[in-house]
């Protein structure tokens, strides 16, 4: 239903030309209130009173970065408002085309004279960049961006995969990614991401580690992460790792150093607090691996977490030998 009195603050806002030519400048460019003062050659108190007048009708929005506040028009909203059709017509008329010669000339010098200043916006931003940036792209695309390093053929396996947060990154880079948990209500949610993220080629197996659902050196890559650790009997599992390995295939396990915090190990159910990494080598060394590497995993610093002193993570990854061990249980390979 229309309002009167929208139609009329929609009306009243463009009925002056000064708004007007505002309104049109930001539809072709998002602008600060500094960069408008500068182009209008108004002062600022005059301009924050047309920008207040043309948001309150719903004519522009704004938004933060950093210090500085960006305005720009906002016509192509909801378009099943009764004014979308008023909306769309002042779009097309107040298209960058339009735009008076002077006006654009000044605008891109005022575009040109931004990319000049970028020295000193890095400078202004540098104590808002990470948020900015976080906000923007999330934390881990430039991790996850490495991936590209490792074989896109490789079959991984994401043995423990939980809800499956890790599974959108490694199935855009893998052939096929196998996700293994022995929790319903995990699977479920990892389900539920596997399909938001259109990810045809995860399947998703329920099963336990012991007796892992996958074909005898189905897999090139078994990641491990915070799960050994909930294991009753770790070694039966390291043998399976071994099974589902192709010859050549690796381990990667990320755990927790042993650690004394009983309120941390109650809470997250955990069988252990913690496995010496000594103790997992030797393990899998048992199992037929080698070429094992270890090494600290930086987390961030949580002194004030609920559950503090977290425990310290390691991860360890090793190879599995080309001709593989009889007396672990798999078969003989040609070398
Ligand atoms: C701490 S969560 C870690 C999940 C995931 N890797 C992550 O880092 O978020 C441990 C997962 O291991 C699964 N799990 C525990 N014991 C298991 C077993 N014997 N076989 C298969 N999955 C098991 C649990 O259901 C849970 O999803």
């Amino acid at each position: 239903m229309i309002k009167p009195l929208a139609i009329s603050a929609f009306f009243k806002a463009l009925a002056d030309p000064t708004r007007l030519r505002i309104l049109h400048v930001l539809n072709c460019e998002e602008l600060t209130v500094s960069e408008l003062v500068r182009l209008f050659d108004m002062p600022q108190s005059s301009m924050s009173r047309h920008l207040k007048v043309l948001r309150e009708a719903g004519l522009v929005t704004d938004r933060s970065v950093g210090p500085a506040t960006y305005y720009r028009a906002m016509l192509d909203a909801d378009p099943e408002a009764p004014d979308a059709p008023l909306r769309r017509d002042l779009q097309t008329l107040l298209d960058v085309d339009q735009l008076a010669l002077g006006l654009r000339q000044s605008l891109e010098r005022i575009i040109a004279l931004r990319a000049g200043e970028n020295e000193s916006f890095f400078d202004r931003m540098a104590a808002h960049w990470d948020a900015l940036r976080e906000d923007c792209f999330g934390s881990s695309f430039h991790l996850e961006s490495l991936l590209h390093l490792l074989p896109a053929q490789w079959t991984v396996a994401d043995l423990g995969t939980g809800t499956g947060y890790i599974l959108p990154a490694l199935a855009h880079h893998f052939q096929k990614v196998v996700a293994v948990d022995s929790s319903r209500g995990m699977l479920e949610l990892a389900r539920r991401r596997v399909e938001d993220h259109k990810l045809a080629n995860v399947d998703l197996r329920e099963g336990d580690l012991v007796e892992l659902p996958l074909e005898t050196g189905e897999a090139d890559l078994a990641l491990l992460i915070l799960i050994l650790h909930h294991l009753a009997d770790i070694r039966p599992a390291v043998l399976e790792v071994g099974r589902i390995l192709a010859a050549d295939g690796q381990v990667l396990v990320l755990e927790y150093y042993p650690y004394e915090n009983e309120v941390f190990r109650r809470q997250m159910a955990d069988r252990r607090a913690g496995i010496a990494p000594e103790v997992l080598r030797a393990w899998f060394a048992e199992a037929g691996f080698e070429h094992f590497e270890l090494w600290d995993v930086p987390t961030p610093p949580r002194p004030d977490h609920d559950l503090a002193p977290l425990p310290r993570l390691y991860c360890l990854v090793a190879r599995k030998r080309k001709v593989c061990s009889t007396s672990a249980g798999w078969t003989e390979k040609e070398p």
